[in-house]
């Protein structure tokens, strides 16, 4: 089954000829063992200063080391590739062979994913990453998308706590973002939750956000600090407000045929190498956080608390609306008794 999403040309056509090139050039030459590297191709929406264009551009160099230079993974930063609904459909297709997607975009294809997109549902990026590489809780859901997308979850980075931002002022609570258009990811639940949180919700793609806060377009967004910096969202949209409601989730995905032909050796390195680049990830996020906040400070955005607990009374109905079999039920449990 297709996935029901247009796919923009440019990223099609720019795909093919990534696929002739590589096949031209006998994909990367003599790899260290003498054979050919396959170098795999990554799909990516963020900068190459972003930790997620840092921890896999490292995976993909310790993979090639690994295998001895049968497998190596190529970076394909700002979107080049597509945006996220786009990188979605060209892993499935096999043009691309892997890219990273916010949970918001799996949870299109399979309700049960929307479990951690949830706000509230994890209180530390600790028990996150535990909780989403835990088989236990996850096989199933990772695996789910095999039969009809030919996607494989591998596993996911974290997005870190999600806050709002605003051009007009700080929010303290709901009541502030009255009226405010304000942008979120592709989601039924995000449009939901921007709207529990008093704003008027625009759905949009990640890399239109910074002309539209700039046109007045949108009067704010929600992200975190790193993408807030990255994207330069703070020249444009200059109080940040810690309304906490969501430590969001970047899933990496595979085309699931590619994962399949690999040989067991280098399924093994894969997974062994993609552990480290998770934890090199979250490591690196704390750190590029702080970083963020000093950045947008020094150049006048402001930070400010809120009204905690009103946040919470509104967000709080969400999981019960949105958790509606038993399935999602089991892996929300998980999730928070990860937690401490
Ligand atoms: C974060 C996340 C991205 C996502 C983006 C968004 O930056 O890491 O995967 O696309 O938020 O808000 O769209």
């Amino acid at each position: 089954m297709r996935i029901t999403t247009p796919v923009r040309l440019g990223a099609v056509a720019l795909a093919a000829s990534l696929t002739l090139v590589a096949c031209g050039s006998g994909d990367d030459g003599d790899a260290a063992g003498g054979g050919e590297t396959k170098t795999l191709r990554l799909a990516l929406n963020q900068t190459e200063q972003h930790p997620s264009f840092v921890a896999l551009d490292n995976f993909g160099k310790r993979l090639e080391e690994a295998t001895d230079g049968r497998l190596g993974i190529q970076v394909y930063p700002n979107a080049t590739l597509g945006a996220q609904q786009e990188a979605l459909q060209l892993v499935s297709d096999g043009t691309v062979d892997l890219a990273i997607v916010s949970g918001t975009q799996l949870e299109n294809l399979n309700k049960d994913f929307s479990v951690f997109n949830l706000p509230l549902v994890f209180d530390s990026i600790e028990s996150q990453m535990k909780t989403i590489h835990d088989p236990a809780v996850v096989g199933d859901l990772y695996s789910s998308l095999e039969a009809n997308n030919k996607v494989t979850v591998v596993g996911g980075f974290t997005q870190g706590t999600r806050n709002v931002y605003s051009k007009k002022g700080p929010v303290n609570t709901p009541a502030d973002l009255s009226g405010q258009k304000i942008r979120v990811q592709e989601s039924e639940l995000h449009t939901s939750m921007i709207s529990a949180m008093g704003a008027s919700a625009t759905p949009m793609e990640f890399g239109e956000v910074y002309t539209a806060l700039q046109s007045g377009v949108l009067d704010g967004a929600e992200n975190n600090e790193v993408s807030y910096v990255t994207q330069k969202h703070y020249e444009v949209a200059k109080f940040y407000s810690r309304t906490n409601h969501l430590v969001g989730l970047d899933f990496l995905i595979v085309n699931s045929d590619l994962l399949k032909g690999f040989s067991a050796e280098d399924k093994a390195a894969f997974d062994k190498e993609w552990a480290a680049a998770y934890a090199e990830h979250t490591d690196l996020w704390a750190k590029d956080t702080e970083k963020s906040i000093a950045t947008a400070e020094a150049a006048g955005a402001k930070f400010n608390e809120v009204d905690a607990a009103a946040f919470e009374a509104v967000l709080k109905p969400l999981t019960d609306k949105f958790l509606t079999s038993d399935a999602q039920r089991k892996i929300y449990d998980a999730a928070q008794s990860a937690g401490s």
